[in-house]
């Protein structure tokens, strides 16, 4: 049976009627209120609404950007959105007469890769998320990884940099402050400052008044030393955590989605390389592939759809 799938993103809902093959029927977004807990739930309400409309549904999935119960109910905090203690489930049973499951957005995009994406050879398989944020998914002998309280794979609260710069989690040197889609922004802008390699993205900050993600992006594809540069240092950053990672999780394969996977090898290479000088055991310990996500922005939709499936089943 199809289910329905939701993405609460910083910027946009996203949603999907999806099939069990993963395959999505219909979808649809808005952009999303951020600062207005009331109208996301509307927003949410209404999109499953009309995305049921017509077919047999049961289950429907939300996928969130924050940390999230075992129960899989209330969204404990988001750093990014003002959720503290959201009792988001129950604010959509409510007004819903499906099945309702909610989970970590991160968590979501990982689950679609390893069922239908680049993790669908492999039975272990961590992922990143790079975007606003640095979201993180762990799946270990097939299994999605939760912890005991449900909030784990939290991968973007890693502490790599003692006392650095403070995070949205309310602690300090995370790596989401080094390696997510504002870090990259924070880069580019310093690059900027310096002047030399730095020419193009200060004459596009001169003629916009602020640079934007875009306008990096625009630039890492022109070729621009300067966001390249930027890029680099995100990569050396992320590859880092991910030597730490696979001492922990050692995962045959290590997925990055999000926004700021669009660069693909231009930002895989430096991953790679910092990886492979940072790796404990180097040399001995076998090589993790290191892939782009295969379903770019479906993935959250697509993932949050299959989970709430499975586990509206679990409780039938
Ligand atoms: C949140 C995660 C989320 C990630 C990507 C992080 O700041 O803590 O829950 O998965 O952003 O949205
Ligand atoms: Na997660
Ligand atoms: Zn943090």
């Amino acid at each position: 049976m199809h289910a329905i799938g939701i993405d609460i993103g910083g910027t946009k809902i996203a949603g999907a009627l999806v099939s069990e093959e993963g395959e999505i029927i219909a979808e649809d977004r808005v952009a999303t209120q951020a600062g207005d807990s009331n109208a996301i739930v509307d927003a949410v309400v209404a999109m499953i609404e009309k995305l049921r409309e017509g077919h047999e549904v049961t289950a429907a999935g939300v996928a969130a950007p924050g940390f999230i119960d075992a129960a899989q109910s209330i969204v404990y905090y988001t750093p990014n959105i003002s959720w503290r203690h959201e009792p988001l489930r129950q604010r959509l049973t409510e007004r819903l007469d499906l099945d309702i499951t909610i989970d970590n957005d991160a968590n979501a995009a990982g689950w679609a890769e390893f069922r239908f994406g680049a993790g669908r050879l492999v039975s272990d398989m961590t992922m990143l998320t790079i975007g606003t944020g640095v979201g993180g998914a762990i799946v270990t002998q097939d299994r999605l990884f939760r912890g005991g309280f449900g909030a784990g794979a939290e991968l973007g609260h890693m502490r790599v940099v003692p006392d650095g710069l403070p995070c949205g989690c309310g602690a300090r040197g995370c790596i989401e402050q080094y390696g997510s889609g504002r870090a990259l922004l924070r880069m580019a802008n310093a690059i900027a400052d310096v002047g030399g390699i730095g020419l193009g993205l200060a004459t596009v900050r001169e003629q916009k008044g602020a640079l934007t993600g875009p306008d990096v992006a625009a630039l890492i594809v022109a070729g621009d030393a300067g966001a390249l540069q930027a890029l680099r240092e995100l990569g050396h950053w992320l590859g880092q955590a991910c030597a730490s990672l696979s001492a922990v999780l050692d995962p045959q394969v290590f997925v990055f989605g999000g926004g700021v996977s669009v660069a693909g090898d231009l930002l895989l290479d430096p991953i790679r390389e910092a990886y492979l000088s940072h790796l404990p055991a180097r040399g001995f310990h076998p090589e993790p592939a290191f892939v782009i996500a295969e379903l770019v922005n479906d993935a959250g939709v697509v993932g949050a759809a299959d989970l709430a499936r499975l586990h509206a089943a679990s409780r039938a």
